[in-house]
């Protein structure tokens, strides 16, 4: 595996991968790996010649008093399982090569979806994740990138950005990877302690139960929302920051469930935030 620092090297690489015929897959992310990333990679290694990943801790998409310092940083191990995962280029950018002017001049604007959810939490997120997005898309040139349904949000953000701004990449989504009790992956649950962590369990069945109950004939988006805050807050340790149910397609809040919708969730768990999301189908 070739691990890359500088931009132009590492359009480059991509470029020249291209130009020998192979297709490029792009996993984007900000390190400390677990079995959600690698499922990214695995993907990517299905259905590309050449796989690349990125690993850069972006502070554009921090806000005040958000955890950029203390967010998991474990380089050597990230890079030692990208190669097992069969990654061909690591690009591990500094952040004078990934940001350009700092500060940026020139950033992303989400539209006004970037400030509701998760960006209403947490003002200028989507801004900073779609600008550094748009230049890891833009360094890699035609190819296919792999992102999350954990980040279902972001995930929409990038490919209304990819739209609109006619980025020549295909955008896959991937589903969640869950531990076996359903809490999904993230980084963050490294700061849970062994209770919270057995807590934090309540995200991912208040949405099952949800999720379960369209299966039923529940229809009225409202009524899952109020169920699902109650089950969350029914445990003292969780601070329910948003619970919605949104359009898959369009991201809007629909009067009735009669298409696939993604139902929400955002909570606290001690001082640990966190997202999570399922499908409801009506079909
Ligand atoms: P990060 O949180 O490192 O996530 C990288 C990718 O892994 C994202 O596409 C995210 O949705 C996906 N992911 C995280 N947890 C997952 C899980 N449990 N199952 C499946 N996929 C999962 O998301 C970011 O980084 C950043 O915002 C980034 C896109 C890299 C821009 O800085």
């Amino acid at each position: 595996m070739e691990v890359i620092r500088e931009a132009d090297a590492y359009r480059e690489r991509m470029n020249a991968a291209r130009s020998n015929g192979a297709s490029v897959g792009l996993v984007p992310t900000m390190g400390a790996f677990h079995a959600g990333h690698l499922a990214l990679m695995e993907r990517a290694r299905k259905e590309d010649d050449v796989v690349a990943l990125s690993i850069f801790v972006n502070r554009l998409q921090f806000g005040e008093g958000e955890d950029f310092e203390r967010y998991p940083r474990n380089e050597e191990a990230d890079l030692g399982a990208a190669e097992r995962a069969g990654v061909d280029v690591a690009f591990v950018p500094t952040e004078k090569e990934m940001l350009g002017a700092e500060p940026a001049e020139i950033t992303v604007d989400p539209g006004p979806l970037g400030d509701r959810f998760e960006g209403a939490s947490r003002p200028g997120h989507f801004r900073g994740v779609l600008t550094v997005v748009a230049r890891l898309l833009e360094l890699t040139g035609r190819s296919r990138a792999y992102f999350g349904e954990k980040d279902f949000q972001q995930l929409h953000l990038v490919r209304s950005m990819v739209r609109d701004l006619a980025i020549d990449t295909e955008i896959v989504a991937c589903p969640t990877v869950r531990e076996p009790g359903g809490l999904a992956l993230s980084s963050r649950n490294a700061y849970l302690g062994e209770h919270e962590l057995d807590v934090a369990g309540v995200l991912f069945e208040s949405l099952a139960d949800g999720a379960e109950r369209v299966r039923s004939g529940e229809r009225d988006p409202q009524v899952l929302v109020a169920e699902i805050a109650r089950t969350i807050a029914a445990h003292d340790a969780v601070r329910v920051d948003y619970v919605a149910i949104v359009d898959e397609e369009t991201f809007e809040e629909p009067r009735e469930i009669d298409r696939p919708a993604r139902a929400l969730v955002a909570a606290r768990v001690g001082s640990v935030r966190l997202i999570d999301n399922v499908r409801l189908d009506p079909s």
